[in-house]
């Protein structure tokens, strides 16, 4: 299974996979958990070069999809092909929403990106941590060059992951993490996974 863990800044997400991680081992369920941008040797390379780094916005995009090209086959297709869960913060959605819809690039050609970065391969699960944006950016500590960007700029990454669901309703499990604890959000997508043990 890859299962990807999307949502605005500050929703959350880290904690979640943590904390999920801990349940999947204690159930022995070999796993591997990794991110994006990052998650190889190469790809954490570009990550330090693109969150703190102003851009143009198609370097921009093209570092994350290289980013993704690298850390895909080095990373998640051979956990894949061993048999682990693969547990992702932020994959191709984020693409979509932070370089299509806030930054106004294609979403045509985001998607072909996409596509060749990950062999076509698409999650089979995907939550969506749901948390107002004010709240998130609220939240962030040393903010990245996107915390910074401010209230209108999340609210189109938002529009962005809104208009994946949905296109996409089968894919994703929204998680409304607002006055919820780690644990309440966490117990939440364990009984999600259940269906998939
Ligand atoms: P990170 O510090 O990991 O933020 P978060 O904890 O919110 O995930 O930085 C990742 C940043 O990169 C985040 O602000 C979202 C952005 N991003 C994109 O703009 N496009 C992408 O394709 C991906 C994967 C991330």
């Amino acid at each position: 299974m890859l299962i990807t863990f999307e949502g605005t800044e500050g929703c959350g997400k880290s904690t979640l996979i943590r904390n999920l991680s801990l349940k999947l081992q204690s159930l022995k369920i070999p796993h591997v958990v990794t991110r994006e941008p990052g998650g190889s040797a190469v790809a954490e390379q570009i990550r330090a070069l693109i969150l703190h780094h102003e851009m143009d916005p198609l370097t921009e995009l093209f570092l994350y999809e290289a980013a993704r090209a690298e850390h895909f086959k080095k990373t998640v297709l051979p956990a894949l092909q061993s048999g682990q869960w693969v547990l992702c913060d932020r994959f191709t959605d984020s693409t979509l929403a932070y370089q299509g819809f806030a930054r106004g690039l294609d979403t045509g050609m985001i998607e072909k990106l996409n596509h060749m970065a990950t062999g076509r391969r698409k999650p089979d699960l995907t939550f969506f941590l749901d948390l107002p944006v004010e709240e998130g950016l609220a939240r962030a500590q040393d903010p990245n060059k996107f915390e910074k960007a401010g209230i209108a700029f999340q609210k189109k990454v938002r529009k962005g992951f809104l208009h994946s669901i949905r296109k996409d309703q089968k894919r994703f499990r929204v998680l409304r993490v607002k006055n919820k604890t780690p644990e309440q959000v966490c117990q939440a997508a364990l009984r999600v996974l259940g269906d998939f043990l």
